[in-house]
């Protein structure tokens, strides 16, 4: 049984034509972009999908105001499809597609699906070469400036949710997930789908109020100069930042937020920690959203502005 990776998230999009602006700024490419049907993909294949909310076939959201609707899971093959579909079927309605993608609730109410998928590994993924005192990689060449981001892979998702307990049994006991980290106290959960992973794909909050929430989908990118410069780029576009860019202790990723016209927020990352069956979780006392982080982005530098200050005095 191994999972593949986050394939698809599903919204219903209140304005099509700002959503589908908004994911080809973010730097997906458009696969279909219709009045009332998007698709927009990574590099690696995976996909965000948006459809009209007066969709007949989109799944029900879990609460009346979210416009998530669902997250598509990929596996390796048609016999972890098999077990999954068999197992989901003892207490909860499945159903399947013609291609054979299916499709459920988790506890929450949150829609959940899987299919086989195999993600692409042939595309431009290579980090930046970086020079340090110990290191040189780069030579008589100038580094990376990135104009726009152009997202790998769907990482992460995450909600805040009333019923963490019942999620974390039925993601790891039932969907066989792993636990990476946990907030003392059942205050958040971090979960991921293989034991060798990114270390989170998966991440629940406890909901204080009781409310259900999307909370955001996280893409990631080459290296911290593309979060940074495709995040400026983002910004100048007219998208605003939620908070960022900053870098989170738990996962060690650098992270930029915006506020998504679906609900929620979207994400660049880069440099998560890498876990395997050896990593042991966590129990966080403390709130550990950052090391460090703006809570507003990045001021705008007129591009031909030169700083007197520091052009003149060239001093190091
Ligand atoms: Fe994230």
């Amino acid at each position: 049984m191994t999972y593949t990776g986050l394939h698809t998230t599903l919204f219903a999009a209140p304005n099509m034509k700002e959503a589908q602006r908004f994911y080809s700024d973010w730097g997906l490419r458009k696969i279909k972009g219709s009045r009332s049907h998007s698709v927009f993909e990574t590099k690696n294949g995976s996909r965000v999908e948006l459809k009209t909310p007066d969709s007949t076939d989109l799944p029900p959201p879990a609460v009346p105001d979210m416009y998530f609707r669902e997250m598509v899971w990929g596996v390796s093959s048609k016999g972890h499809l098999r077990t999954i579909k068999m197992e989901l079927s003892k207490d909860r309605e499945v159903l399947e597609d013609k291609d054979g993608t299916i499709h459920c609730l988790d506890p929450n109410g949150i829609g959940l699906g899987f299919r086989v998928w195999r993600p692409r590994v042939k595309f431009d993924g290579a980090r930046t070469k970086i020079n340090s005192y110990d290191k040189v990689e780069r030579i008589d060449e100038i580094s990376t400036f990135y104009g726009e981001a152009r997202p790998i892979r769907m990482g992460h998702i995450g909600f805040v949710l009333p019923d963490l307990k019942s999620a974390e049994t039925f993601y790891r006991d039932r969907l066989g997930f792993w636990l990476s980290d946990r907030y003392a106290g059942g205050a958040a959960i971090f979960l991921r789908c293989a034991a060798k992973s990114q270390h989170h794909n998966l991440f629940m909050i406890w909901s204080a109020d009781g409310n259900k929430r999307y909370h955001h989908t996280a893409f990631e990118v080459r290296d911290i100069h593309e979060v940074f410069g495709g995040g400026v780029a983002f910004n100048k576009k007219g998208w605003k930042t939620e908070v960022g860019p900053g870098r989170h202790p738990i996962s060690s990723a650098y992270f930029w937020y915006f506020k998504s016209p679906c609900g929620g927020a979207i994400e660049y990352f880069t440099d998560s920690d890498y876990v395997t069956e050896a990593w042991k979780p966590h129990n966080y006392r403390i709130n550990r959203f950052s090391e460090w982080h703006l809570p507003d982005g990045i001021r705008q530098e007129k591009e031909d502005k030169i700083r007197p200050s520091m052009s003149a005095a060239g001093k190091h």
